[in-house]
């Protein structure tokens, strides 16, 4: 198998309501990054970086780069933005790669940020807003848990069963929240709670929906021939890819399925030449529960309907068959939009090192990361292996 990039540190800010601001988020989390480079990495050999970032709220929205760059210690070199709302992380991850391979940088730079808590309520709807269509949707009315209450919907009428496969989802991921410290939440719920909860957008609840959060995360990008000069246990990138689709989901033939998903998945894995049940865990965009189940399926773990019996069959848990989103996922971990797609390979980062404590899956080889922009207008969808 041919390794595109290989990984060499990494670093994550704790996720949640937190005091410091996006400057303090991103040097916590670059500094982070360098200070995991077992064999050490200096700034100046950083030759590019790229910040994902939607920059929501109330701080440097035009230009941020910069202050990646300021906040890391490598001004000079080029640094650029990325922004595909959600998707922005794996987005960045792809310009990291592309990158590498251009050569010439001995290491690349990709962190994500989202300050999110520091604005109203009615401000953070505005910003959450911006990400799906503004003429139908937003203007309308429609929130993005709205966007997505629409979507669950039309699953549960098709598919008899999914709302119980939708709190299974909210259970398995709080679970899985309690084992990472970095989690916003680390508290479990139960069933009848996921159920009982207050209606956010019928027939989501407060359990379905992911949080508001803020945090940061990063990673160092090498040549894939030149990783063990930084580590002995590099991460290897091996495939890339992405996909995009109308913005409004009005436009779309099917509500239930996102072909943005479906086209990065199979890119990614034909990129990579891994067959799907190589895979040990899977890193994807629950940021609704619904979200966990269209992934399953778009990404060709289950078939259309499928993924509510793969799920209630605890295949999903971390114990079973095909363990997804160990460390809590969106929902539990959080969900600070620019970082959540670094985030993710952060995760797989850990678990394909066995330096996930106790939330390791057991002999953790290949995994995948899926991160989806807005309700599905955009994807990347990136696969890794220990080499
Ligand atoms: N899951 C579980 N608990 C949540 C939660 C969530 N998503 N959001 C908030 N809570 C908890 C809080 O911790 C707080 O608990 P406490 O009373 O024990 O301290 C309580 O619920 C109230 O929190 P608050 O922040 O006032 O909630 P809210 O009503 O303002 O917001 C949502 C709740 C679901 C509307 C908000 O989290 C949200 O908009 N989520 C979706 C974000 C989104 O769309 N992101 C982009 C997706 S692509």
């Amino acid at each position: 198998m041919a390794h595109r990039a290989a990984i060499v540190g990494a670093g994550h800010t704790r996720f949640g309501v937190l005091d410091d601001g996006p400057r303090a988020l991103l040097r916590s989390a670059v500094d982070g990054a360098f200070a995991s480079v077992d064999k050490g990495a200096e700034r100046s050999q950083v030759g590019e970086s790229f910040l994902a970032s939607l920059g929501f709220g109330g701080w440097q929205i035009g230009n941020s780069s910069a202050v990646l760059s300021e906040e890391s210690g490598i001004t000079g070199a080029p640094s650029s933005r990325v922004e595909n709302a959600c998707a922005s992380g794996g987005y960045a991850l792809r310009s990291g790669v592309f990158a590498v391979e251009q050569g010439g940088s001995p290491l690349v730079l990709v962190a994500g940020l989202e300050k999110m808590t520091d604005v109203t309520n009615a401000r953070r709807r505005y910003w959450l807003g911006v990400s799906g269509d503004t003429e139908w949707e937003r203007a309308a009315g429609l929130t993005f848990a709205g966007v997505y209450g629409l979507i669950a919907a039309e699953y549960l009428h098709r598919y008899p069963g999914a709302r119980d496969a939708l709190a299974e989802v909210a259970v398995k991921n709080h679970e899985n929240g309690t084992r990472n410290p970095n989690a916003h939440f680390q508290k479990r719920v139960s069933r009848e709670e996921v159920l009982r909860a207050p209606r956010v957008a019928d027939p989501l609840g407060l359990y379905d929906c992911c949080p508001v959060s803020d945090g940061a995360a990063a990673l160092l990008l090498a040549p894939a021939d030149q990783a063990h000069q930084y580590t002995d246990t590099p991460v290897f990138v091996d495939g890339l890819g992405a996909g995009s689709d109308r913005l409004a989901v009005q436009e779309r033939p099917e509500l239930t399925r996102f072909s943005a998903s479906r086209r990065a998945g199979d890119e990614a894995l034909r990129d990579a030449g891994i067959d799907r049940s190589r895979l040990n865990f899977l890193e994807v965009h629950d940021c609704f529960t619904i979200a966990e189940l269209l992934a399953l399926e778009d990404l060709g773990f289950a078939d259309p309907g499928g993924a509510v019996d793969l799920t209630l069959s605890g295949a999903t848990r971390p114990t079973g068959r095909l363990p997804v989103n160990p460390d809590g996922g969106l929902k539990s971990k959080g969900h600070p939009i620019g970082a959540t797609g670094v985030s993710q390979v952060y995760e797989i980062f850990l678990q394909l090192r066995a330096a996930a404590g106790t939330r390791q899956v057991p002999g953790a080889e290949a995994a995948l990361a899926h991160n989806v922009g807005g309700a599905g207008a955009t994807a990347a969808v990136s696969v890794f292996s220990r080499g």
